[in-house]
């Protein structure tokens, strides 16, 4: 049976400018590829062959991003005004004529969870994690069955620690756009946007089953700090075996690499030390720096300089400074504090 899905990228990304505003955000480099390319590959790998895209900022970059990289049918529909993600959603309708199934997957979630046997059954489920405050977040409440009961968006007083993670696998998509439809023309929002939870819990109370699967891996790259992070975890599971080492090593002769890093093939490196946790991504260039924890992106020019738990955007230019010291014995020189 067909399995679609729905892709929503619109946001703006206010928390990660300023590298959001030349880019949306999920077209920002982690681990050697756009966020969202990550995303590409895990829908690649599960066969899905149709995906609609619900572009606002920037989305013709991220129409040109997503034609040229994946391989099945792609469709694009611009949401002018940020309504909320259930309104994002709606949009999506005039691609899903049928019944066919229908995975969702927000834009910014790059997640490890083992979606293949979760087509396998035959109910509609939504991906879940157990997290600390689930107040900012969809949150699940289960009947003993392990059945959903009630779905509330970010909530004052949390029914449980299950936070939807944004995976939804629906087997009846078409009940998922009536509801959609009807809590937009009734204006029910909340926190002054539709939400696609709502529309959910609508469909929960005309009697639809839905279930949950835990989401082990899920990468936040909501905020620098946490896209720093996601970068090291995506490096720490790449295999990085001897070859890909000694291949770096053989490019960059005036260079050391510590693994792991994710350094594209045009990158010019000079007399530097990059990694470990570095992602550098197309014709950039690095000369005599140190660069740890790090995410450069495409045709950046850095020179001279220390990094660490930086992010650089497209086309920047950083340079440090050298210092000339003329130290006498038993002397003691602190620089930068
Ligand atoms: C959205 C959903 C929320 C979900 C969250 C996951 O919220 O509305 O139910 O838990 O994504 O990241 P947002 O992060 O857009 O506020």
């Amino acid at each position: 049976m067909v399995l679609k899905a729905i892709v929503p990228v619109a946001g703006i990304g206010t928390r990660l400018r300023p590298h959001t505003h030349t880019a949306p955000k999920v077209l920002l480099p982690v681990a050697g590829k756009p966020i969202l390319g990550h995303i590409l590959d895990e829908l690649t790998r599960l066969g899905i062959e149709e995906t609609t895209f619900i572009i606002g900022y920037k989305g013709d970059m991220i129409r040109e991003y997503v034609q040229r990289t994946v391989g099945f049918r792609t469709n694009f529909v611009e949401q002018s005004e940020m309504l909320g993600l259930g309104h994002a959603i709606s949009l999506a309708k005039p691609f899903h004529y049928d019944d066919e199934r229908v995975l969702i997957v927000l834009g910014d979630t790059i997640f490890k969870a083992d979606l293949k046997s979760v087509f396998e059954r035959d109910e509609s489920a939504l991906g879940v994690k157990k997290v600390d405050d689930p107040r900012r977040f969809g949150v699940v409440e289960l009947d003993k069955m392990g059945n959903v009961k009630r779905l509330v968006e970010k909530p004052e007083i949390p029914p449980s620690n299950l936070a939807l993670v944004g995976i939804y696998y629906l087997k009846q998509p078409r009940a998922l756009f009536d509801c959609l439809d009807e809590n937009i023309r009734a204006n029910k929002r909340t926190k002054g946007e539709f939400q696609l939870t709502d529309a959910l819990q609508a469909m929960l109370e005309r009697g639809h089953q839905m279930r949950v699967f835990m989401v082990e891996g899920w990468y936040d790259c909501g905020k620098p700090e946490t896209m720093l992070l996601t970068n090291r975890d995506l490096l720490d599971m790449k295999i990085q075996d001897l070859e890909e080492y000694a291949r770096l090593a053989d490019r960059y002769p005036g260079s050391v690499i510590n693994m792991p890093v994710a350094i594209d093939d045009s990158v010019r490196l000079e007399n530097s030390i990059v990694g470990p946790y570095v992602s550098i991504s197309a014709g950039t260039s690095l000369r005599s720096c140190i660069v740890k924890n790090s995410i450069i992106g495409e045709n950046a020019e850095v020179s001279e300089i220390v990094l660490e738990a930086s992010i650089i955007s497209d086309n920047a230019k950083v340079a440090g400074t050298r210092t000339r010291l003329n130290v006498g014995d038993s002397s003691e020189i602190i620089l930068g504090e």
